[in-house]
């Protein structure tokens, strides 16, 4: 556990950062947002699990980079100049840190790319290796920052100024390194002085909107205001929503989109009232090897957090039989555009996937 500083406007803090000198990991613990702002000293795998299984840091690409500095640390730790013996042991880690969230495509996306770090440097000595996996993770920081804003200022040329806007769960900065991805258009409209109005859904069971998304929003002087999960067909048939804008967890080959519980609900009603339904999707976060919706994992998680978790008191029958699936797959029909680091994609998503896998071969 490191400092706790209340006084200070979270949008300040680093979601993700690793302090080298003491070996450790470094994450806001978002569980206890927004009354409570504390920052995690992670230095064992142990630690680094239940953190990302526990939600401390959870959103994609945030749950990608934590992982990318945590097998750093843990590589860093391994004592041999043997290859083999450092590899192996590498192996062990990231199949122990893969399996803490099964649906986010970047935690295995990134837990991969620094394996072939290892594989691509094994004639070096294991020092220079180690070296080599930190600049890697240190890159994949800087690169998401990068790819946020991208996708900001590709998401902001699909909206006007005054517009209302709705999102569901946190895909803001608190789920990445800066600007968030869905958050990202609308935290370059208020650079820009377009004086969004956003619909923050609460997304029930955790609150990720309520807790993180209000927050933040609120925190960089947004106009955001925060709906029950069932308000959305409400607000978009007052005419208030002008776009959806959400992030995901994993888009399979032909369009079908992993987000938060409760999203295919937010895009189905949108259809209804024909309200653009935009994804935005780092790269990473598309997965060319899963065919379709139906081959996703989804998470379930522990039936406490439908019934007692962030209550005062329960607030379901003891022992009710729960069902508490942790994302849903939208259908590829109900998704208008995914918005990416290179631009909007539009469907067909299988076709347009393929041209931007080949034109940005270099780089993908
Ligand atoms: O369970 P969580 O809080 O990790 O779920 C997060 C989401 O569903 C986000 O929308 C998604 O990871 C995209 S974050 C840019």
């Amino acid at each position: 556990m490191d400092g706790m500083g209340q006084n200070q406007n979270i949008m300040e803090y680093e979601t993700v950062a690793l302090d080298d000198a003491d070996s450790a990991l470094v994450v806001i613990d978002q569980t206890k947002l927004p009354a409570v702002t504390e920052l995690l000293r992670l230095h064992t795998a142990q630690e680094i699990w239940d953190a990302i299984y526990l939600l401390k840091v959870r959103g994609a690409p945030a749950i990608g980079v934590a992982a990318a500095f945590g097998i750093y640390l843990l590589a860093k730790g391994i004592n041999t100049e043997d290859y083999d013996t450092f590899y192996r042991k590498f192996c062990e880690y990231q199949d122990y840190l893969n399996s803490a969230r099964p649906t986010a495509v970047n935690l295995s996306w990134a837990l991969n790319r620094m394996a072939r770090v290892c594989v691509e440097n094994r004639t070096l000595p294991v020092a220079e290796i180690k070296r080599r996996l930190r600049e890697t993770a240190q890159t994949m920081k800087e690169e998401d920052i990068r790819v946020c804003r991208a996708i900001g200022e590709h998401g902001l040329s699909l909206v006007r100024p005054g517009d209302g806007i709705l999102t569901h769960c946190n895909a803001g900065q608190l789920a990445t390194c800066k600007y968030g991805t869905a958050t990202a258009p609308i935290y370059l409209g208020q650079e820009r002085g377009y004086h969004f109005r956003v619909y923050a859904d609460e997304t029930r069971p955790l609150l990720q909107g309520a807790r993180l998304t209000a927050y933040e929003l609120q925190a960089s002087g947004v106009d955001v205001t925060l709906i029950c999960d069932n308000m959305c067909a409400a607000v978009m048939r007052n005419g208030w929503i002008n776009a959806v804008f959400v992030g995901c967890d994993r888009v399979a080959a032909n369009g079908d989109v992993a987000n938060k519980i409760g999203t295919s609900v937010v895009a189905a009603v949108a259809e209804r009232y024909h309200v653009p339904f935009y994804v935005c999707a780092p790269t990473s976060t598309i997965d060319r090897n899963t065919p379709t919706g139906a081959d996703i994992v989804i998470e379930e998680r522990p039936a406490r957090e439908v019934t007692d978790m962030w209550y005062g008191q329960p607030v379901a029958p003891a022992g009710v039989k729960v069902y508490n699936p942790a994302f849903d797959v939208t259908d590829n029909e109900l998704v208008t555009a995914i918005v990416t680091e290179y631009g909007v994609l539009r469907p067909p998503y299988e076709a347009a996937f393929r041209r931007l896998f080949d034109t940005q071969k270099e780089r993908l």
